[in-house]
């Protein structure tokens, strides 16, 4: 067969893979048939530096509890409007799209390839979208830095329950300070102190280190027009990516809303520091040792193409190959201490 990418971005209809219950909703972006492809930020801007959740300053907290705010407070129909951001998750993970050449076949951006710089991209434009907002080209978003014990526990800032950041749908015992069990099964009871400490740093260092040492191993299987969803995981979204979405979604709800599922993970500000972080980790990955340690250089992987409203609401189609270099994109991370690195169980 002739590969190609696989997503049609022109075409975005229901969501049909809702869990049963949930009243349908339209995940689609506001329809526009004006659509550009995506250039790079100039070069005049200073990084965006995307600093760790726990540790930010008065100021800071301020100024993205402002930008939240303001962005909660438009209309659901502003392609910048909190509700938009979080049906963009929908729509690209419960079927709204169809694929290049296969109408009757839908998209999912997980379990694959794909799960990475789709990711990244929703993140860049919801980033300077809350730039916008508060005027700060410079916004950087915070990451959830679970990979550290201090950074471990849900950020303080999103657990305020008078903060634009705060979600009424999470786990009421997972509050911090209790660090989040980067293995949580609802099924076993979590480790404590030292042991969780321990057992956090040993998913790190197999899931980063040795069970990564491919790109396929570590992004995820190819996902190509044509292709049956499969699964196909990379390390990290297999674990904890989902692990620390149930472990922070309310478990009385049907479908462990937000975060426990993918039509309303998107409805919690904590998703886009989450994502932070498991974006934060591609970039470590490929400064980790071993010549293998590289992104994909299939072009069908390079040509998947997504569809997303910017910073000044004009509809852009990105593609792969321009996010494989964040420092491109105007954004890089806070350097902060790897304390899973050196510990190979
Ligand atoms: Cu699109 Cu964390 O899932």
């Amino acid at each position: 067969a002739a590969f190609a990418a696989p997503i049609d971005v022109t075409k975005c209809g229901e969501a049909t893979t809702l869990p049963t219950g949930v009243t349908k909703i339209d995940c689609c972006p506001p329809p526009n048939p004006d659509i550009i492809d995506f250039t790079f930020p100039s070069k005049t801007q200073p990084l965006r530096i995307r600093p760790p959740a726990h540790t930010l300053d008065a100021k800071y907290v301020a100024k993205f509890k402002k930008a939240m705010q303001l962005m909660r407070d438009l209309p659901s129909d502003d392609p910048h409007s909190f509700a938009q951001q979080a049906a963009i998750h929908c729509a690209y993970c419960d079927s709204s799209y169809q694929m290049v050449g296969f109408p009757n076949k839908k998209i999912d951006v997980h379990f694959s390839w794909l799960f990475f710089p789709f990711h990244r991209w929703y993140l860049y434009f919801y980033e300077k979208i809350l730039g916008k907002l508060i005027d700060d080209p410079t916004f950087g978003l915070p990451f959830w830095n679970w990979d550290s014990p201090a950074g471990a526990p849900i950020p303080s800032i999103f657990a305020d329950t008078s903060s634009p950041l705060y979600d009424v749908l999470r786990d009421a015992s997972h509050q911090p300070p209790l660090m989040a069990d980067l293995n949580y099964s609802s099924s076993v009871a979590s480790l404590t102190g030292d042991e969780l400490i321990k057992s956090n740093n040993t998913v790190m260092y197999n899931q980063m280190v040795s069970s990564a040492k491919t790109p396929e191993l570590f992004f995820g299987k190819p996902y190509r027009a044509g292709d049956d969803q499969i699964k196909g995981q990379g390390a990290i979204e297999n674990i904890p990516h989902t692990q620390i979405h149930i472990w922070t979604g309310d478990p009385n709800q049907p479908n462990g809303e937000d975060m426990g599922r993918f039509y309303s993970a998107g409805r919690d500000p904590i998703f886009y520091s989450h994502h932070a972080n498991v974006d934060r980790m591609w970039n470590i990955w490929k400064t980790l040792p071993g010549k293998n340690r590289k992104d994909f250089t299939d072009t069908d992987y390079l040509d998947s193409a997504f569809l997303f409203y910017d910073e000044n609401k004009q509809l852009v189609r990105v593609k792969v190959r321009d996010c494989l270099d964040t420092k491109k994109l105007g954004y890089d991370y806070k350097e902060v201490p790897l304390p899973w690195l050196k510990s190979r169980p």
